[in-house]
């Protein structure tokens, strides 16, 4: 009687001290005293579940899976030890059966705020939004300050493209926790998706098309761009505002604005703050969405686009990406080209109607290779307007730098200038990944230390290392494609080289004028030596916080 209690007391022994390697993350040593324990006490359900967690820990799941149901026969109403085994399961990508045992953990404890939360991530990995979105909320009842579920909520209901739910979502996310840079990026990607019509693969071509009633950006999100932005007031803003003064000198919302330009420089990012700005409806297609294989559905499609512009005028039509019909009509002759031909036709056709009937639909089309443009498009006349969307002035950038910098926890004193003339040759895109990244080494710190502290100037210089202008290779392109190129030919076996125009006649180039004044400027030396010395000198000047 009395050996066996001492035995049964060493077992508890080497349990708790099992349990002191634990807490000290000494796997290895925990294992061997839960072992111990095991020997000394074969139905010691506790020495079972340290030594799982002990293996959960070193990542040996099978053993873990053993310990955690040999710990479930001895107490099989522990909802603990099923949320744990629920655990390894998911970590053995066996979903359904950490579900299963989630739903034993929930059945013996009702308020297992770990266990819906568990539950609802498998349901979330199994795609199945909607079960998900159940757990996170029954978790968020239970713990009401928890970030993460909010943002797992968040993702859930992105993924159900409900936006709105998906960005209040993200919100209450980084109001609990502002360095949640996950809830930060997501919520400016639903934003976007919200503004731009949610997913574009959802195929205007066989189906609806969607007019957003709110874009969520108007101009005061956006930095510089004053000449488009007056533009654009005259365009569609005033005629709008009276439009009986308009109507009585004759200008009418209205026309084809066609706008080129480098990428990641605001020209989609405009067009969306546009249409919100003049509380316009707003369709976004995307050529190669409406581009169908059938002959005559292409037509029937943009047809459908137009209509459903006028049916909301005073709307703004927007079709970006516009060279996706230019670059489509190279690939191949023939029927496919053909088919594109009238494509533009009936493109061209919609565009008459809008200006005979006075309608106050207003067409952008944007594009970043203005040279793969159908030149049926470029010279019909009918984007009255062409504007060239430049890369970032200085004062553009300083502003850029300060809206995407807006809601993030900034020190006191931030040297903008020194960072608008370090990000001289940036996209805006580029400026907006610096931030972003700046904003990740502060977060990072203080997610090791738990400290945390607000982003440095420093970290802007920081970042300024890892991301670079991304326009390079534009640039290349653009002057492959509109400067001068040189000619090899061979007469009587004597080699010549001619100094050629580029593939666009004067005319057009004229219209792209802007544009290439810009590529001769950018490939000066002296101009890119210029550009390396003032990124120098703002980077090396000391930093004052
Ligand atoms: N004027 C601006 N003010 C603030 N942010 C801007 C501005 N212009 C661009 N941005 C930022 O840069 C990002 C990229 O811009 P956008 O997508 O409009 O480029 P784009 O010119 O349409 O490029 P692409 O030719 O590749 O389609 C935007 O999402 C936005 O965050
Ligand atoms: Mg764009």
């Amino acid at each position: 009687m009395d050996t066996k209690r001492d035995t049964k007391l060493d077992a508890q022994q080497y349990y708790e001290m099992g349990t002191e390697y634990l807490k000290r993350k000494e796997y290895d040593k925990a294992i061997e005293k839960f072992s111990t324990a095991i020997i000394l006490n074969r139905v010691m359900s506790e020495a079972y579940f340290g030594r799982a967690l002990a293996h959960y820990h070193l990542k040996e799941y099978d053993e873990a899976l053993k310990d955690y149901t040999k710990a479930l026969e001895l107490d099989p109403k522990n909802p603990v030890i099923y949320n744990n085994r629920g655990d390894v399961y998911y970590k053995k990508g066996d979903l359904k059966a950490a579900i299963k045992d989630y739903d034993k953990a929930i059945l013996y404890n009702p308020n297992y705020m770990k266990a819906y939360y568990n539950r609802g991530l498998c349901y979330a990995s199994l795609e199945q939004y909607d079960k998900a979105i159940e757990d996170f909320t029954t978790t968020i009842q239970l713990q009401p300050d928890f970030a993460e579920a909010y943002y797992l909520r968040g993702l859930a209901y992105e993924y159900s493209n409900m936006f709105d739910e998906a960005i209040k979502d993200f919100e209450k996310a980084l109001e609990l926790d502002p360095m949640f840079e996950e809830a930060r990026q997501h919520l400016e990607a639903v934003k976007a998706k919200k503004a731009g019509g949610g997913d574009s693969s959802s195929g205007q071509g066989s189906g609806d098309v969607r007019v957003i009633k709110d874009t969520g950006l108007t101009f005061k999100d956006l930095a510089g761009m004053e000449k488009l932005k007056e533009e654009l007031r005259q365009a569609i803003i005033y005629p709008m505002e009276n439009p009986d003064l308009a109507r009585e000198y004759g200008v009418l919302g209205g026309g084809g604005i066609l706008m080129y330009g480098p990428p990641g420089c605001g020209k989609t990012y405009f067009v969306k703050a546009a249409a919100g700005e003049a509380k316009v409806a707003f369709i976004n297609v995307k050529l190669s969405d409406i581009l169908d294989m059938y002959v005559g559905n292409t037509e029937k499609n943009l047809h459908k686009v137009f209509e459903t512009a006028r049916k909301h005028a005073p709307a703004i039509l927007f079709f970006d990406e516009v060279d996706a019909i230019g670059g489509r009509r190279d690939a191949g002759g023939g029927e496919a080209g053909q088919a594109l031909r009238s494509a533009i036709n009936q493109f061209l056709i919609e565009m008459d109607g809008i200006e005979a009937n006075n309608e106050n639909v207003l067409v952008i089309a944007a594009t970043n290779a203005p040279w793969d443009v159908d030149p049926a498009l470029r010279r019909s006349g009918r984007f009255s307007r062409n504007i060239f969307v430049p890369p970032p002035d200085f004062k553009s950038r300083l502003e850029i730098l300060k809206i995407h910098s807006r809601k993030k926890p900034l020190a006191k004193h931030i040297a903008w200038n020194r960072l608008a003339m370090l990000t001289v040759g940036y996209s805006s895109a580029d400026i907006k990944a610096l931030v972003d990244k700046a904003a990740t080494y502060p977060w990072i710190e203080a997610k090791k230390t738990g400290k945390k502290r607000k982003i440095t100037t420093a970290d802007f210089i920081r970042a300024s290392n890892e991301i670079k202008s991304s326009l390079g290779p534009w640039y290349a392109q653009a002057k492959k494609k509109l400067g001068k190129k040189k000619e090899v030919m061979y007469i009587d076996g004597k080699k010549h080289e001619k100094e050629i125009e580029s593939d666009m006649d004067p005319e057009e180039k004229e219209q792209f004028k802007q544009l290439i004044d810009i590529i001769e400027k950018n490939n000066k030396w002296y101009v890119k030596a210029g550009i390396a010395g003032m990124r120098l000198l703002a980077k090396y000047a000391p930093i004052p916080f």
